[in-house]
């Protein structure tokens, strides 16, 4: 089979959310199903790669919230999308520290590629974990879902206005081998959507998480049914721009989506004020989205370095401190990298907030 056809339906059209599903996500041909992308030798890298100290710091925050519900005594922490589980483990690593945390604590996986979830049963044997596909599976006690970089691996729909009139973006495979952008007028449900959350407001070119939004609304109604909250860390923007914000990556460099299709990765910009604004309008309480750098230097990362580098060799502690740079440093993950997090509980959690 010609290799552009194993992610195009036989009619050769398809919705560009649906094409990129096809090509992360497909059981035989998706990226995610047939490779491991993580770190150096993959084709990117991650904050819990990048330094433990992100995940530690993450642990403590949960750890906080856990307090702050005055201490649940069943309590569940979901981690959406874990990857190779790298955070996982540091986090379970972190919760031992606290026993009466860690024994009132169960811990939940929820991921979509068998590959991944094979490879994070193997890295994070013989931790006690839970996968699950379903939260409904979760029956008692509050509930914190935890994502980094979830939401920019879900597909997103694309649109153009042409003259007020709205298009959805769709894709041809051409000869069997050209894949060319094709236009359809967008369906009235669809413009009702959008414009509900106030996404056509002057802009001509319009991306819409569909996908994410289905996702986040599970998620949403979980925390209502159990009380708890969530904690979200992506790459994106807080003010829309009428840009398309698709792009693809393979051995840490960017290409063009169709160069590579099942073979490199493929996300888009997250839209923190439309999460902001889903998340308000399900009348959660949310806290003002703060970046990557303002977050963790609030709840203490630079402390934390300080204190793990005090037994550290010269070279060790450089290579920690650049570490937490790269995290830091707005010119490279501090300022495009934010945080998100809202809560069902009336006592506000605004740790690594204000
Ligand atoms: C970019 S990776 C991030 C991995 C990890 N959180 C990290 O920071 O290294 C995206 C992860 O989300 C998973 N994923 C994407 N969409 C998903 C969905 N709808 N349901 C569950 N997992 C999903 C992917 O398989 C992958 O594990």
């Amino acid at each position: 089979m010609n290799s552009l056809n194993k992610y195009f339906p036989i009619s050769k059209k398809i919705s560009i959310d649906k094409f990129i599903s096809n090509a992360l996500y497909d059981k035989n041909y998706g990226y995610y199903s047939k490779k491991i992308p993580f770190g150096k030798n993959g084709d990117f890298i991650t904050s819990p790669e990048i330094s433990s100290l992100f995940s530690e710091m993450i642990a403590l925050w949960i750890v906080a919230f856990w307090e702050h519900l005055e201490r649940p005594k069943i309590f569940n922490v979901v981690e959406l999308g874990p990857g190779n589980g790298q955070m996982c483990s540091t986090l379970v690593k972190i919760f031992k520290k606290f026993p009466a945390f860690f024994n009132s604590t169960n811990i939940f996986l929820y991921e979509k590629s068998k590959v991944l979830e094979n490879l994070q049963k193997k890295n994070l044997h013989p931790f006690k974990i839970n996968w699950i596909k379903k939260f409904e599976k979760i029956k008692k006690g509050p509930v914190i879902f935890l994502g980094n970089e979830f939401f920019d691996a879900i597909p997103i729909k694309q649109f153009k206005k042409i003259n007020n009139i709205l298009y959805e973006k769709y894709l041809k495979l051409e000869n069997n081998s050209k894949i060319t952008t094709i236009f359809k007028k967008a369906d009235s449900k669809t413009i009702i959507e959008l414009k509900k959350y106030n996404l056509l407001k002057e802009q001509h070119f319009i991306e819409f998480p569909k996908q994410g939004l289905a996702e986040l609304n599970l998620i949403v109604n979980t925390i209502k049914k159990l009380n708890g909250g969530l904690l979200l860390i992506d790459y994106g923007f807080l003010k829309q721009q009428s840009k398309n914000t698709l792009q693809s990556v393979k051995n840490h460099k960017r290409n063009m989506i169709f160069n590579h299709v099942g073979n490199a990765d493929i996300t888009s910009l997250v839209n923190f004020n439309l999460l902001d604004n889903y998340l308000r309008k399900k009348k959660l309480e949310v806290n003002n989205v703060v970046t990557q750098e303002f977050f963790l230097k609030k709840i203490g990362i630079i402390n934390r370095a300080e204190m793990v580098s005090k037994k550290m060799n010269f070279k060790e502690k450089s290579d920690l401190y650049l570490r937490l740079q790269r995290l830091l440093n707005p010119k490279q993950m501090g300022e495009l990298f934010k945080v998100i997090s809202a809560f069902k509980f009336k006592k506000k959690f605004s740790l690594g907030f204000i």
